[in-house]
């Protein structure tokens, strides 16, 4: 059979009914700056891209020079398509109207442009994470406030990895699909359709540093891992953790697995409400792992349910196989008194 590319897939999906050509546009504008992102981080050091960039973002943190540079990509991909009538980055403040010079559309972009950063200078993948959102009809010039929208709103949400192969995975709600990129043909072409997470695992990924910090649930469900055929879940457990979110995601959407950044008392005596991002992360990521048979939770709540109160919102994400996250949500009910969240 031959390759669908995915510009083929995209005018199936209008067929369907699924997407407009909006949409359709939209997500091959994406999908081309996102292979312009993959071309910089491929050069590494030979570009001159590693290291930092001498400033900082919203959320505080030291940019590098491929955050920015990324961050442009897709800015610029994006201003003069028409398919878009703002876009909102993790690293900027306020969301990035699209200028008077150029027709506006009726969506909203978010983008997280190269998330695992601090894996940048060590040749660790990296990714950019995107969601879509329908802009409110009645609005011409939206502002934050446009954007807080609940992840259930999402239009298609989708990732690329930066790993030994650039790997597109996209989802309009009827699905999640995988398109590898074929660097000879400069396309994008669907390596899996209807991408399937097993319901149950043995392999766990989770920052272990921070275990002195988590909840009572958390050291109890990690610990029954930790414990193994000894314990009451009478199997081993494995470990992976890239410090990447995609990388650690595709994995899941790989061969199963599942994916934890809670909510401890380190995050809490800064004031923080979890480490990842709502809008940026958490809600684009629920959504795939979600069409793929997943399941995606704070702990307490499904994630898609979220409503967002601020742009930059964090939230602790439980992310992958059923059965785990199901369990992983109870342990967090339980021990608040109420009824599992999930779904
Ligand atoms: P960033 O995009 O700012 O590099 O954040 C990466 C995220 C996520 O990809 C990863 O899972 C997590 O931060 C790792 O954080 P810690 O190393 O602090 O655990």
């Amino acid at each position: 059979m031959n390759p669908v590319s995915l510009i083929q897939f995209l005018i199936e999906e209008r067929r369907a009914g699924h997407i407009n050509a909006e949409l359709s546009l939209l997500l091959e504008v994406v999908a081309r700056a996102c292979k312009r992102i993959g071309v910089a981080v491929n050069k590494g050091a030979l570009g001159g891209v590693l290291g930092n960039a001498g400033t900082d973002n919203v959320q505080g943190e030291a940019q590098k020079k491929l955050d920015v540079i990324s961050n442009e990509i897709l800015l610029e991909a994006n201003a003069w398509g028409g398919h878009l009538a703002a876009c909102a980055s993790e690293e900027m403040e306020d969301p990035q109207p699209i200028h008077d010079m150029y027709p506006k559309g009726h969506h909203l972009l978010l983008f997280d442009p190269l998330d695992g950063s601090s894996n940048i200078d060590v040749n660790v993948s990296v990714g950019t994470i995107f969601s879509v959102l329908r802009c409110p009809d009645e609005v011409t010039e939206p502002t934050a406030e446009h954007f807080l929208q609940p992840g259930t709103a999402q239009l298609a949400a989708g990732y690329v990895v930066y790993g030994p192969a650039t790997v597109l995975v996209l989802t309009f709600g009827h699905g999640t699909h995988e398109f590898t990129l074929d660097r000879e043909v400069g396309s994008f072409v669907l390596s899996r359709r209807a991408v399937l997470i097993p319901p149950t695992t043995a392999e766990f990924a989770i920052n272990m540093s921070n275990q002195r910090h988590w909840e009572a649930p958390m050291q109890r469900y990690v610990g029954e891992l930790l414990a193994g055929k000894d314990g009451p879940r009478g199997r081993d457990f494995n470990m992976r953790w890239v410090g990447s979110m995609v990388a650690d995601v595709h994995r899941i959407l790989t061969r199963g697995g599942v994916f934890y950044y809670p909510l401890d008392a380190k995050i809490r005596a800064n004031g923080g409400t979890g480490k990842l991002r709502l809008m940026y992360e958490a809600n684009p990521m629920a959504f795939i792992v979600e069409q793929a048979g997943g399941m995606a939770t704070t702990g307490r709540a499904r994630v898609l349910d979220v409503q967002p109160t601020a742009l930059h919102q964090r939230v602790p994400v439980f992310l992958g196989s059923q059965e785990e996250v199901a369990l992983v949500t109870h342990y967090h009910c339980e021990a608040d008194g109420a009824q599992d969240g999930g779904r």
